[in-house]
């Protein structure tokens, strides 16, 4: 579905990605994962076409983007990617329902009705029936996570891209969002890239796991098989996760 090749990105002169080479199956669930600072973040805004590559392209779904200009990678963002940033940003000044129906409201024609009836809909989905009303502040941590992935698959996406959708909640909650990213995949049948340094959270969602270091995927493969490679510095970032 996305194929990620000899991406290279610099950024404040500092060479973040060192040629990413990284294949994502479609309709399975991947994690990326990686330490702090490894640029996950980055080469998911890649992904997405928030950010250029230095070199190297990124082809997605057939469609080679280094050829696309502006117009024609928002079409492309617009029909295929939905998106949950870092710490699942909600538009605070806008209510549940509001926040969900952006996508529609924005980018197509949809009747109030039709709106009402999808996000209704989404909203079932992700556990969280009649909130419709209230305001991103009057939600918990793990609620506004979950209008936060009703959000990015409104206008029914083929892939969803999801920056640390667990960071910051506590170890139920977590669990709890977790499971529902897991069900939403497999309930939808799209493909999820999922980026975090959640370990457990990676092993458990994902059929594949590749891990980014120093600005290069070092290792990929089922969780199985990434527990179980001799690479030291997947065994030590594993063992330090589980144990440290
Ligand atoms: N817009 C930017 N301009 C300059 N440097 C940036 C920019 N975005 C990221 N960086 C740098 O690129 C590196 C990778 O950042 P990135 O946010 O991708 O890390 P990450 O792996 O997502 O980390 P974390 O797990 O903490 O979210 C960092 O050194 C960061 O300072
Ligand atoms: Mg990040």
């Amino acid at each position: 579905m996305i194929e990620i090749i000899n991406l290279h990105k610099s950024l404040d002169g500092v060479e973040v990605l060192r040629g990413v080479n990284l294949d994502i199956p479609g309709a399975k669930t991947t994690a990326i994962i990686g330490s702090s600072g490894t640029g996950k973040s980055v080469l998911l805004k890649h992904i997405i076409g928030l950010l250029k590559p230095d070199s190297g392209t990124i082809i997605v779904d057939g469609v080679d983007t280094s050829e696309l200009n502006g117009r024609e990678w928002n079409e492309l963002r617009k029909d295929k990617f939905g998106m949950l940033f870092q710490e699942g940003a909600l538009f605070d000044s806008m209510n549940v329902f509001e926040n969900v129906a952006f996508f529609l409201e924005q980018h197509t024609k949809l009747s109030k009705e039709e709106i009402a009836h999808k996000v209704g809909e989404k909203l079932e989905l992700v556990g969280l029936p009649n909130v419709e009303h209230k305001m991103p502040s009057e939600l918990s941590g793990g609620m506004k996570r979950r209008v936060a992935l009703a959000r990015a698959i409104i206008a029914s996406p083929h892939i969803v891209l999801f920056d640390e959708p667990t960071v910051g909640l506590d170890p139920i909650i977590c669990a709890s969002i977790i499971d529902l990213i897991k069900q939403t995949q497999e309930q939808l049948g799209i493909t999820f890239v999922m980026v975090t340094h959640n370990i457990l959270a990676g092993f458990s969602i994902a059929q594949k796991i590749a891990m980014l270091h120093e600005g290069r995927i070092i290792e990929s493969g089922t969780a199985e098989e990434m527990r179980n490679c001799e690479n030291p510095i997947v065994q030590n970032f594993i063992k330090n996760i589980e144990f440290g």
